[in-house]
């Protein structure tokens, strides 16, 4: 599918080469859903390029249609599981910065282990970003908002940095216009690799 990345081994680490384009700056969006947000930053950002990555089918069917249909050639969508991709895939030092957006919070005590924001991933983070790389995540779910403050903590290799809702261009995902229109509030986490 036109838009689709499809990496040309799934069980080795990507070579740079595959993903970064003559030193353009790559963002990457885990659980990137039917790819609003993707899009949007996109067009935004022509001088860089934009992954997504998204487990379902019919999600990752409908990003690839929407980049056919915008032509946009900076997007691309994976379609494989998030962890797996950050923590075997992508390259040491290729993404400039990584969203995480609404993922889903796992509520219950004994599924906490099913959350993605464990120290683990946040070490596989540190590892794709590029020096001063940015790592964001936002989410709906207060408690799960707290686990990740407390996760980054301690793992203690990120620096904290101020995320207002308007400091920077960051459009509204699918979920959380969802979740604003029926009065949720959205917590937002931004931190920086620190070396
Ligand atoms: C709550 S939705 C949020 C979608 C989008 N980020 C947004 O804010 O509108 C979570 C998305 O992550 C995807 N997802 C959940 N777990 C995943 C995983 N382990 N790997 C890849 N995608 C995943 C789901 O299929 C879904 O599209």
């Amino acid at each position: 599918m036109a838009g689709e990345f499809v990496p040309g081994h799934y069980f080795e680490r990507l070579a740079a080469a595959e993903l970064v384009r003559d030193g353009r700056p790559l963002e990457v969006d885990l659980g990137c859903g039917d790819g609003r947000f993707l899009m949007e930053m996109a067009e935004h950002h022509p001088e860089r390029d934009f992954l997504g990555v998204e487990r379902l089918l019919g999600r990752v069917r409908k990003v690839c249609r929407k980049v056919t249909r915008r032509k946009l050639e900076n997007a691309r969508v994976l379609r494989l599981e998030s962890r797996y991709v950050v923590e075997w895939l992508l390259p040491e030092a290729s993404v400039s910065r990584l969203h995480v957006m609404c993922p889903d919070p796992w509520p219950k005590v004994r599924h906490h282990r099913r959350r993605l924001l464990q120290v683990e991933f946040l070490e596989a983070v540190r590892r794709v970003l590029v020096p001063g790389g940015e790592f964001l995540f936002m989410t709906d779910h207060e408690e799960y908002f707290e686990w990740a403050v407390a996760k980054v903590e301690e793992y203690g290799r990120f620096e904290r940095l101020v995320w207002e809702e308007d400091s920077f261009f960051h459009p509204k995902t699918d979920f959380q216009i969802q979740w604003e229109a029926e009065g949720k509030r959205m917590w937002r986490l931004r931190c920086r690799r620190v070396d």
